[in-house]
């Protein structure tokens, strides 16, 4: 029979930093320790409820609908399924949406046009232009055409420039970045004076999440495909985010004992036992490493639904900034 146990996690550097206090709790089953997991779905679902509640309130004292317009540029398998979800969720809190799909050929004026129509609409409180888009078009142009008022992907550069400047405040934050956050604060992680490392350099992910994890006082480093020994510098860290898109790449032996972990990859890899011919696998090998860190984002149900959910919270944030209301 198993034993089953739950047990503080206390790393040693928790101890030298006279941390032994955490909140993060790992499960010992037959005198093995397990990561606990943080249950992105769960908390994806709670912030889900406190938005549609403030919407709802919203909507009967002051008559106001947030609304979000997306436009998606050609047939992406995994774009459209993005959006449809991004729709779904957002009827799910009461939030207005607005689609507009274009061909694959259409030309970058006209996205520029949907864009300037989207700028100019009271009813429209953010703008997310689905990336990537096709190879002709230039992505810059078509991102600093987007208010900054209505970023709510938090891609503007104007944004991304004052995510990066002490003391200045971006209008908004990039989702999934601030989605890995948001976990570490709702399981109650500390972030100040931890040593943490972002595995990816990505404009939407990685950079972003560098400058927010700088931002909380955390000392960070940033692992790219340059980097040499990758896993030298994986060790020494108290919180990884992973986020490159490289199946189990994040070895046990990469992660320090204690550490926490927040997967960000959602890569498909075949598994012939699966109905659907494939699984859904992160950056960081779950089996391994939960085996030594002291938490774990899962993957899927980890960060993939806090990107939503922050959208979302971005969405509602920009029409209170609008409309005055606190
Ligand atoms: N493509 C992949 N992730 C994202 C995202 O967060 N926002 C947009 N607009 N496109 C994406």
């Amino acid at each position: 029979m198993l034993s089953f146990s739950i047990v503080p996690y206390c790393s040693i550097d928790f101890i030298h930093c006279n941390l032994s206090k955490v909140d993060v709790y790992a499960i010992q089953v037959d005198n093995e320790t397990f990561a606990k997991v943080i249950d992105g779905k769960r908390v994806a679902k709670d912030i889900r409820e406190e938005i549609a509640v403030e919407i709802s309130k919203m909507k009967e004292e002051v008559g106001i609908v947030p609304g979000l317009a997306v436009i998606l540029v050609g047939d992406r398998k995994d774009s459209a399924t993005y959006v449809r979800n991004k729709k779904k969720a957002c009827d799910s809190v009461g939030i207005n949406s607005f689609e507009v799909r274009l061909a694959e050929d259409s030309t970058e004026e006209e996205v520029l046009n949907h864009i300037s129509k989207f700028n100019d609409d009271p009813s429209v409180h953010g703008i997310l232009v689905q990336l990537p888009l096709p190879s002709h078009m230039n992505e810059q142009n078509v991102l600093n055409a987007v208010c900054i008022e209505k970023d709510v992907d938090g891609f503007h550069p104007l944004n991304i420039g004052r995510l990066a400047m002490r003391g200045r405040e971006p209008l908004f934050v990039p989702c999934t970045p601030k989605g890995c956050i948001e976990l570490l604060h709702r399981y109650d992680i500390p972030i100040k004076g931890k040593r943490a490392v972002v595995i990816g350099r990505s404009n939407i992910v990685g950079m972003p999440a560098a400058l927010l994890l700088q931002r909380e006082d955390a000392t960070v480093s940033i692992v790219h495909s340059r980097t040499k020994n990758p896993e030298e510098i994986t060790r020494q860290a108290d919180i990884i985010i992973a986020a490159v898109g490289q199946p189990n790449m994040v070895r046990g032996s990469w992660v320090k004992p204690g550490a926490v972990l927040i997967d960000v990859g959602i890569n498909p890899v075949e598994d012939p036992e699966s109905a659907r011919g494939y699984r859904l696998v992160g950056d960081i090998c779950y089996e391994e490493a939960s085996k030594v860190a002291s938490a774990i984002t899962p993957v899927p149900g980890g960060v993939g639904p806090m990107t939503i959910a922050m959208l979302l919270s971005n969405t509602l944030l920009s029409a209170k900034r609008i409309h005055n209301l606190r």
